[in-house]
C-alpha cells in the first residue's frame, strides 16, 4: 500500500517513514506558562509509538501576547526549551519526526487571556456579547512578531525539533493579514494581493535565511472560505502556495476539513484542491491534506489524487496506534464517540477530554 511507503519532505534530508501524520489538534494540555505538561507529552509520543510518521504539534505561540486560550503551548521564550527538547527526544525515539506548528493569534488573542487589547491587519470589532476591539497593528508590533516567529524557530530547531509549520491558516494572524476582508490597511502591509502576503513572506523568507535547509519548513493553509473566516480566493491561495515554494517551503498543508474537497469557487468540475496545488506546486514541495481521513482507502484516495502526506486529526484522537494496524486489509478504526475511559486508555487526559467535549458527538 502507498500508505507505508517512505516519503522525503522537500528539499530537506528527512524522511517520514510513511504517510501518516498526526494532525496538529489543541488539546488544552500544556502548563500555564506554556511549558509542555506530562499529559501533553504523553498524548504526543503515544502516536509515535503507534507508528505515525510525522507529529505535528498543535498551535503553538511564538510571542506572549499571541496567545489564545487557556493551556496552549508556548514557544515564546527559552523557558519552554528544555519541555520541547524532552518531547523531541521522546518522538525521535520511536522513529518519528516531529514538527511545531507555530503562530500567533492576532484577532483571536483575547484580553482576558494577554491582558492587552488584541491587534491584527486592521482595527475591528468581533461581534458577540460583549462585542470585543480589536487594534491595528502598528510597524512595530508587526516587526516584533517577525522577529518572535525567528527566534520561535530557533527554539524549536535547538531543542532537536525537525521542523515548523507555519500556521497561516484558520482565522489567525497570518490568515487575517491575507484576507481582504480582514485586511484593509493601505501601507505596505495591506492593500494589494502583494501587501497582504508580505507578513507571511518576510517571516518565511527570514526563517529559511536563519536556519539549515534541513530543517522542514511547511505552512498550513486554508484554501478558500469557511464559516466566518472569509477573504481568501482559491486561485490567490493557488499564488500563495507558489510564492511560498519560491521562498523555500518544503511542503503546503491543506486545511479545508474535508481533504478531498473540490473548490467552491470551481464547485463544478469534477477536480479536488488537492489536483490543483499539485498542479501548481514544483514536484519537490510535499503536499499534506487533512480533513474527514478515517480508513485506509480515504488515504490512498488523496494520494492518488497527489497527496505526499495526510493527517489524521479526530481518528488519530481514537486511533493511536492506526499505522501500526493499518496494515491489515480489514482495519476499520474505532469511530466517535468515545467513552471517557476509552479516551484515558488512549493517553487523552481529563482536560483534553473536557475541550473535546465541544466536538458534537465525540465524547460520549
Ligand atoms: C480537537 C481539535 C483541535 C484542533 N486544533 C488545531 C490546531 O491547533 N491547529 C490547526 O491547524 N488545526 C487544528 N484542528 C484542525 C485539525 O488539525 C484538522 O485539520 C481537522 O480536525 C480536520 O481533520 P479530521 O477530520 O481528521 O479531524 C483541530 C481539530 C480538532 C478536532
Amino acid at each position: 500500500m502507498k500508505i507505508f511507503e517512505k516519503v522525503n519532505i522537500g528539499r530537506t534530508n528527512k524522511v517520514s517513514a510513511n504517510r501518516i501524520a498526526l494532525a496538529p489538534l489543541t488539546n488544552s494540555q500544556s502548563n500555564e506558562d506554556g511549558t509542555i505538561s506530562d499529559n501533553e507529552y504523553n498524548w504526543l509520543v503515544r502516536r509515535a509509538e503507534g507508528g505515525y510518521g510525522i507529529i505535528i504539534t498543535c498551535a503553538t505561540h511564538v510571542s506572549e501576547d499571541g496567545k489564545g486560550w487557556e493551556g496552549e503551548m508556548g514557544v515564546w521564550d527559552d523557558k519552554h526549551i528544555p519541555g520541547l527538547t524532552r518531547l523531541a527526544e521522546g518522538i525521535h525515539k520511536n522513529g518519528s519526526l516531529v514538527i511545531a506548528q507555530i503562530f500567533h493569534g492576532g484577532s483571536r488573542a483575547p484580553e482576558k487571556i494577554t491582558g492587552k487589547i488584541p491587534w491584527s491587519s486592521s482595527a475591528y470589532t468581533i461581534p458577540g456579547n460583549p462585542p470585543k476591539q480589536v487594534r491595528e497593528g502598528t510597524i512595530e508590533d508587526i516587526l516584533q512578531v517577525i522577529k518572535d516567529f525567528s527566534n520561535a524557530a530557533k527554539r524549536v530547531y535547538k531543542a532537536g525539533f525537525d521542523g515548523i509549520e507555519l500556521h497561516g491558516a484558520h482565522g489567525y494572524l497570518f490568515h487575517q493579514f491575507l484576507s481582504t476582508d480582514t485586511n484593509h490597511r493601505n501601507d505596505e502591509w495591506g492593500g494589494t494581493y502583494e501587501n497582504r502576503f508580505r507578513l507571511l513572506q518576510t517571516v518565511i523568507k527570514n526563517i529559511r535565511k536563519e536556519l539549515p535547509k534541513e530543517f522542514i519548513v511547511g505552512v498550513r493553509v486554508s484554501p478558500e472560505d469557511r464559516g466566518v473566516f472569509k477573504g481568501i480566493d482559491f486561485d490567490e491561495g493557488l499564488k500563495t502556495a507558489k510564492l511560498l515554494a519560491d521562498e523555500g517551503a518544503d511542503y503546503i498543508h491543506i486545511s479545508a476539513w474535508e481533504a478531498m474537497k473540490r473548490p467552491e469557487k470551481y464547485k463544478e468540475q469534477d477536480k479536488t484542491m488537492i489536483k490543483y496545488y499539485r498542479e501548481a506546486l514544483p514536484a519537490h514541495v510535499s503536499i499534506m491534506v487533512a480533513g474527514e481521513i478515517w480508513t485506509p482507502e480515504d488515504v490512498e484516495k488523496c494520494i492518488n489524487e497527489g497527496a505526499d502526506l495526510v493527517a489524521l486529526g479526530r481518528c488519530a484522537i481514537g486511533n493511536p496506534d492506526w499505522p501500526k494496524l493499518a496494515v491489515k486489509e480489514d482495519y476499520a478504526p474505532k469511530r466517535p464517540p468515545y467513552t471517557v475511559t476509552e479516551l484515558e486508555e488512549r493517553a487523552i487526559s481529563p482536560k483534553f477530554v473536557e475541550y473535546l467535549r465541544r466536538w458534537e458527538n465525540f465524547v460520549k
